[in-house]
């Protein structure tokens, strides 16, 4: 096989590196970790369903940089314990963070009816589960002078939607927005940089429902300037540029990456 300078370059670019996708096994996680592995990363993926985790690191695994995949709940403490001790008898060090797991189950109730249970779950994964793995990371980081955390919240947590109202949802995103703030500030003086990643409609396994109903995928087009939903590597490319040294001068940004959803 013949492979360019760009390649080369790009295959060079986080060799060294040792990098956390949680949610890694599906949709923008995954995307994710392909573009780490592929730019030199060893990528370490986490998820709660162990066959789609197998099934991905199996994928990931061809990619010619080290992959570990490890079962993990990133809501649970003792679960992401383990997560992290599994990392550093692994790989002994931590660069890239990326807190991508995530879940929106709220969205088929009426906040009249929405169980606390309900709420509970949302606020566990996407709150805690983003507190508990980027505490970890940064205890890792501290050690070794810095790294990038980059944290996935949602253009719900921007703007509420009048067709989708998702109060729970929408809550834990600006959470994590604001989250990601703190934290850049909190982080900045151990070289820790923290951004946050806004996606809009991304198709996912997440949107299923939505893609596979033309009527109600022809409403959210029109809301839509650039007509389309985003794809998870169009988002993937983002994180991996908030996660590497082409960003070394950026902390505690949100960045929007919704095809201009949010303008109008
Ligand atoms: N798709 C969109 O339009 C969109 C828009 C804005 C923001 N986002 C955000 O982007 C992130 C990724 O979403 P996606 O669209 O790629 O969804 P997805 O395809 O459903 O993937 C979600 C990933 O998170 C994992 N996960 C869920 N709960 C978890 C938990 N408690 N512990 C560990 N892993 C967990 C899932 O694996 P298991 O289920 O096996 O655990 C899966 O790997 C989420 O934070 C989501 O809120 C998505």
């Amino acid at each position: 096989m013949v492979v360019s300078a760009t390649q080369m370059q790009k295959q060079a670019e986080f060799k060294d590196k040792v990098a956390l996708v949680t949610g890694g096994s599906s949709g923008i996680g995954l995307a994710t970790a392909r573009l780490l592995a592929t730019r030199g990363a060893a990528t370490v993926i986490c998820g709660r369903g162990e066959d789609r985790l197998d099934r991905a690191v199996g994928e990931l695994g061809n990619l010619g940089s080290p992959v570990l995949g490890i079962p993990c709940d990133v809501g649970k403490t003792d679960q992401v314990d383990n997560l992290f001790t599994e990392i550093r008898s692994s790989f002994g060090r931590l660069d890239i963070c990326v807190c991508n797991a995530g879940i929106e189950t709220d969205e088929a109730y009426s906040i009249l009816d929405l169980p606390a249970a309900v709420f509970d779950e949302n606020i566990e994964t996407n709150l805690r589960g983003v507190f508990l793995t980027s505490q970890g990371a940064a205890r890792m980081m501290k050690e070794q002078g810095g790294g990038a955390i980059v944290l996935i919240g949602s253009t719900s947590g921007i703007m509420a939607d009048p067709l989708l109202p998702s109060p729970t949802y929408d809550a834990s995103k600006a959470g994590v927005h604001m989250f990601a703030k703190s934290l850049a500030l909190a982080l900045a003086p151990h070289g820790i940089r923290v951004n946050a990643v806004a996606p809009g409609w991304i198709d996912t396994e997440m949107n299923k429902s939505t893609v596979e109903n033309p009527d109600r995928l022809r409403t959210w087009m029109e809301k839509i300037p650039l007509s389309r939903f985003g794809r998870p590597e169009e988002v993937a490319e983002v994180i991996v540029f908030l996660s590497g040294d082409k960003s070394s001068y950026m902390t505690g940004a949100v960045v929007v990456v919704d095809g201009g959803e949010i303008l109008g």
